[in-house]
């Protein structure tokens, strides 16, 4: 299979991968690629390989139908690239091993064994593929992002990675496929996710990182909805977590939380 779509002189080409269950947070990257390019490619797979837990990938929702009506209101520029898994991965359902030099050992690297050798096989797949100049994720997996601008400079791919902010529901949590899954009343509780970051990036600004992840612990420790997984404060670039604030780097929080079973992550820059 070739899509040979790299567009010549002028011309650009913006590639938006995901793995459907489309909401405003996908639509605002493909907005941005349409602003941005010439022409733009659509990618919907749920990736297998990115799923450590089986029941996770069982779960993941298919709607493919309602996403291409989703896109249709863009449809006239954009070409919708949904292929099977067997024309992704033939029959070797495997991850490449990629070092992404300390990037992946953190947060969801170190909770989803396997998780980013996944997202990095099948997009750099993707990226070969179909050659963009331009691919778009959003800072909402802000260390997906930061693995993907990795994996480009292992590959040396001609592409050029754009992160987009995070898109929230008008109380504050992070649009993902998986709120979904949420009863209503537990979405709305679900706020208190984002309100907790908010309040803890104030706090960053005269505490130590340890003070500030230490409340966020106790906020959580209170009530009885939502477990957390973790809290960690790193440097935005290498994603090594902070012992002392250094006044020339940016930091920000990240957090893995359960809510009846359902794992939501979020994130926000602190400075
Ligand atoms: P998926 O979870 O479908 O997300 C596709 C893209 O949409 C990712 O870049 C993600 O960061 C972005 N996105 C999701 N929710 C967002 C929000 N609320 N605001 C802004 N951007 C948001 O991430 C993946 O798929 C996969 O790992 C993939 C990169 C497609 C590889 O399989």
């Amino acid at each position: 299979m070739h899509l040979g779509l790299r567009t010549t002189e002028n011309n650009t080409l913006g590639l938006v991968p995901t793995m459907g269950a489309l909401h405003q947070g996908h639509l605002s990257l493909v907005q941005k690629a349409i602003s941005d390019n010439d022409v733009v490619v659509v990618s919907i797979f749920v990736n297998p390989t990115q799923f450590n837990n089986p029941a996770d990938l069982q779960k993941y929702p298919n709607t493919l139908e309602a996403d291409l009506k989703l896109l249709k209101s863009f449809r006239e520029e954009l070409i919708i690239f949904a292929p099977s898994v067997s024309e992704m991965y033939r029959n070797n359902l495997i991850s490449k091993e990629y070092d992404f030099e300390g990037l992946d050992k953190v947060m969801e690297g170190e909770f989803r064994e396997g998780h980013f050798n996944g997202v990095g096989t099948i997009v750099e797949q993707l990226l070969r593929l179909i050659k963009p100049n331009r691919a778009y994720f959003g800072e909402k997996d802000f260390q997906q992002l930061q693995i993907i601008r990795k994996l480009v400079a292992l590959t040396n791919l001609p592409v050029e990675i754009i992160g987009c902010p995070i898109v929230r529901e008008p109380q504050g949590l992070a649009m993902s496929s998986r709120n979904e899954q949420l009863s209503s009343s537990l979405r709305k509780k679900a706020a208190m996710i984002y309100q907790t970051l908010q309040t803890a990036k104030l706090k960053f600004g005269t505490k130590s990182a340890s003070k500030v992840m230490e409340y966020v612990r106790e906020e959580f420790e209170k009530q009885s909805d939502f477990t957390l997984e973790y809290i960690q404060i790193t440097d935005v670039d290498t994603l090594t977590p902070v012992r002392r604030k250094q006044k020339n780097r940016k930091y920000r929080a990240f957090i893995a939380v359960y809510a009846d079973g359902v794992r939501l992550i979020d994130n926000i820059a602190l400075n």
